[in-house]
């Protein structure tokens, strides 16, 4: 079927944790924004239209493939150009994969001010569908006072020379703090769970309720037993749970911000949202136990349901090394491979549909995208090492890739020479995953996707400041496919090639 809808982007007014009143982007005069649900197989057709009246703005459809329709994947200066105040974009393709994702803003760092939502792709064919009645939507995110600009500028400054992230001012469950989830004794119920954070990662748990891990990040795995997950910004986790046979008690759902993430910790911040299982509405909500009560769970465990092999005979290797550093602005950037991403002024997928066989030359995208052109099916695989006490959530587009190793904190850089890492033979896969503090991850995944697709640090701040590459996949097939030409003239014909240096 065709879903098509209208999606009119202005402010409004929101009060999510019940503090301060401040100015959010909605839809169509709503905010929270509602859930989107579709089903696999249906087209979407999203009519965007800015009236914020002061920022331009774009959707990207985080977690979708967008195979062969990599000009509806929604990055500004990637694959498209902004839409400008006034403005319309329609956004049209076809959703051919199941599960738990999310839609944002993916201009400068816009999402945070609202701009985001979760997205659903309900499967007839769900192998779990007969094991739960009901299904629930949680989201969770922090959450500012101020707005973006405004943060960002200071963030990016010479008064802020160590690169410190603006620290939340709060956690939110389906963007409030006063979450009450009605259930029913003695049934199970498909929690699909969202992390539509700009910043912090939040440990999760539903006290005296075991969870079943049943999706990570829309792919299906073998149900695996949690007690706690530590879902970082854009990840998702779908879980069974079953309720209690009677209704003698309710019990809180947790959510509490990683607070190793902040550089200092604000008095006052309280870095948990609680939330609760109503059983009885006339009953006690309980306050929640403390958060050293549980482990949480080792997602590097996971084991895909389609049980995926590991994918072998590499092709392609890729190597980037995180760090962060001043320039000489005074300011703090973060690099790969000492480069930080610089929007180009011509979207990438522009440069890639009209450069001809130059295309598969990573300098006419200019040096500031770290542009790498992969060649269609081969096997690419990517290692990250962060030289850098932080920890960071990696992002792919376009694909979704297997977790091969994922290191402990200070393991230094990758080395397969040394390496003592056992390789699972059928690794998670997902889109979003953490490195650790000073650690390293190596991830593979097939370039059977022709796009152009970011990878980068999903921490809205380190967005701001560089933290991405470019893959500039099949440039050549991406010429003789279906995509308009002309998709992107006319902001090119706005924003001139400068011409690179080789
Ligand atoms: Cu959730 Cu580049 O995106």
């Amino acid at each position: 079927a065709t879903v098509t809808k209208e999606f009119n982007i202005g402010w409004v007014y929101g009060n999510p944790d019940g503090v301060f009143n401040r100015p959010v982007m909605g839809i169509n005069g709503q905010w929270p924004i509602p859930a989107l649900f579709v089903k696999k197989g249906d087209t979407l057709v999203v009519n965007v239209n800015n009236q914020l009246g002061n920022e331009t703005t774009s959707l990207h459809w985080h977690g979708l493939y967008q195979n062969g329709t990599t000009n509806m994947d929604g990055p500004v200066g990637v694959t498209q150009c902004e839409i400008p105040v006034g403005g319309s974009f329609t956004y049209n393709f076809t959703v051919d994969q199941p599960g738990t994702y999310w839609f944002h803003s993916h201009t400068r760092g816009q999402y945070p001010d609202g701009l985001r939502a979760p997205f659903i792709v309900e499967d007839d064919e769900m192998p779990f569908a007969d094991m739960y009645d009901e299904e629930i939507i949680l989201s969770f995110s922090d959450w500012y006072h101020d707005l973006m600009p405004g943060l960002l500028a200071s963030f990016i400054s010479v008064s802020n020379p160590t690169g410190a992230e603006p620290v939340p001012d709060s956690a939110l469950m389906n963007d409030t703090q006063n979450l009450e989830i009605p259930v029913l004794p003695g049934k199970t119920y498909l929690l699909r769970m969202v992390n539509m954070a700009a910043f912090a990662a939040q440990y999760v748990w539903i006290e005296g309720h075991e969870m079943q891990v049943v999706e990570v990040d829309g792919v299906y795995t073998e149900p695996a037993t949690a007690n706690m997950l530590y879902m970082t910004a854009a990840q998702r986790y779908s879980v069974l749970f079953t309720t209690k046979n009677d209704t003698s008690a309710n019990f809180p759902i947790m959510g509490s911000m990683d607070q190793d993430l902040f550089d200092a910790i604000p008095d006052g911040l309280n870095p948990n949202v609680t939330g609760w299982l109503v059983y009885d509405g006339a009953k006690d909500k309980p306050a929640a136990q403390e958060l050293d009560a549980f482990e949480p769970f080792d997602d590097f465990t996971l084991v895909p349901h389609d049980k995926e092999p590991v994918y072998e005979n590499v092709n392609h290797n890729v190597q980037l090394d995180l760090k962060m550093d001043n320039l000489g602005d005074g300011a703090n950037y973060a690099f790969f491979n000492d480069i930080t991403y610089v929007p180009p002024k011509v979207p990438t997928l522009y440069t890639a549909m009209t450069t001809g066989e130059t295309a598969t030359d990573p300098a006419i995208y200019g040096i500031n995208t770290n542009p790498f052109i992969l060649a269609q099916g081969e096997v690419v695989e990517l290692v990250l090492n962060n030289d850098d006490p932080g920890k960071h959530p990696f992002h792919l587009h376009g694909h979704n890739f297997q977790v091969l190793i994922r290191s402990d904190d200070d393991a230094g850089f990758y080395d397969a020479a040394t390496s003592n890492a056992t390789i699972p033979a059928t690794p998670m896969r997902r889109d979003t995953v953490l490195v650790r503090p000073g650690g390293h991850f190596v991830l593979r995944f097939r370039a059977d996707n022709p796009g152009i697709w970011l990878f980068h640090c999903h921490i809205e701040w380190h967005v701001t400041s560089g933290l991405i590459a470019t893959f500039v996949e099949a440039p050549l097939a991406l010429q003789s496919s279906n995509i308009p030409h002309d998709h992107l003239a006319a902001c090119a014909a706005n924003n001139p090639p400068t011409p690179t240096a080789g």
